[in-house]
């Protein structure tokens, strides 16, 4: 397993953690091994807490999806993620042929865990309804200790659009970051012609924080900017969101 062939445990190391991962599954009585254990991938939150990460609310629950989550997810971008006439990003996502949209949005995931930094952290919210990835919600810091401030970004498959799962997705996110994480602000931002990202930011009571220019498809678009104070949040607080599972990945996010 990846785990054990880590450049982070050296060969001298390595018996030890063997040990420690065969004990804490099997306990010593059951020991018997050829020096290969098999982790599956359930137990990868012990050493992945982020793994064991959940976010619930009535609608929906949102958790860093696992690699066998990914095809789902990957279906939910095949149904489309916005209208042809719509351009929510600089890139419209319809514009990369099917194959590499995959190829791409797979290797941002997986790199989003790669250089996974407490001081430089991306988690990639994977939404669920009923059991079903049908979405992502982002939420990214830097430096998140000292300045404690979020940044987050979305998408649902289409079909899943309109329905208030958008800002359900915000408020469970919102959630983490000011109810279990302990943030003071929250920022967003979008196109000045992406309605309904600006109506989910109204929604929450986020305050305009000054606007950008981009090229989008050659031409000059306006990139609108947000952000969201505690004490706002604090106004729109739901007592309807679970968390569970933070105090173990606590330390990933903040130190
Ligand atoms: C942005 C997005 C995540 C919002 O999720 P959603 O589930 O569609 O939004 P909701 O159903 O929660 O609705 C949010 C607001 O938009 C409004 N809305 C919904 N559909 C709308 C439409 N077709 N046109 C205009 N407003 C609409 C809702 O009424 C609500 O506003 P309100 O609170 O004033 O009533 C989703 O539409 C999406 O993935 N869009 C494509 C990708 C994208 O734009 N990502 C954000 C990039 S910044």
């Amino acid at each position: 397993m990846s785990i054990i062939s880590s450049k982070k445990y050296s060969q001298a190391d390595s018996g030890g953690l063997i040990d420690y991962l065969w004990y804490s599954r099997y306990g010593h009585h059951s020991a018997k091994r050829d020096g290969i254990v098999n982790v599956e991938h359930a137990d990868l939150a012990q050493h992945w807490p982020l793994f064991g990460l959940q976010i619930k609310t009535p609608r929906l629950e949102i958790r860093s999806p696992t690699d066998d989550d990914l095809p789902g997810l990957i279906a939910a971008i095949d149904t489309g993620v916005h209208d042809p006439t719509e351009v929510p990003s600089s890139t419209p996502w319809d514009s990369t042929p099917l194959l590499q949209q995959r190829f791409d949005s797979l290797r941002e995931w997986w790199s989003h865990r790669a250089t996974w930094d407490v001081d430089d952290w991306l988690f990639d919210g994977a939404v669920f309804v009923d059991g079903k990835p049908i979405g992502v919600q982002n939420i990214r810091a830097k430096q998140f200790a000292k300045l404690r401030i979020v940044s987050t970004g979305s998408w649902l498959g289409r079909r899943w659009q309109g329905q208030g799962l958008g800002k359900e997705m915000r408020a469970a996110v919102l959630h983490l970051a000011f109810e279990g994480l302990g943030a003071l602000e929250a920022r967003t931002e979008a196109y000045s012609d992406n309605e309904r990202s600006l109506r989910v930011a109204r929604a929450f009571g986020y305050v305009p924080d000054g606007q950008e220019y981009h090229i989008r498809q050659g031409q000059r678009a306006r990139l609108l900017r947000f952000r969201l104070d505690r004490d706002t949040w604090l106004q729109h607080r739901r007592s309807d969101i679970a968390i569970t599972g933070l105090d173990d990945c606590r330390d990933m996010f903040v130190r």
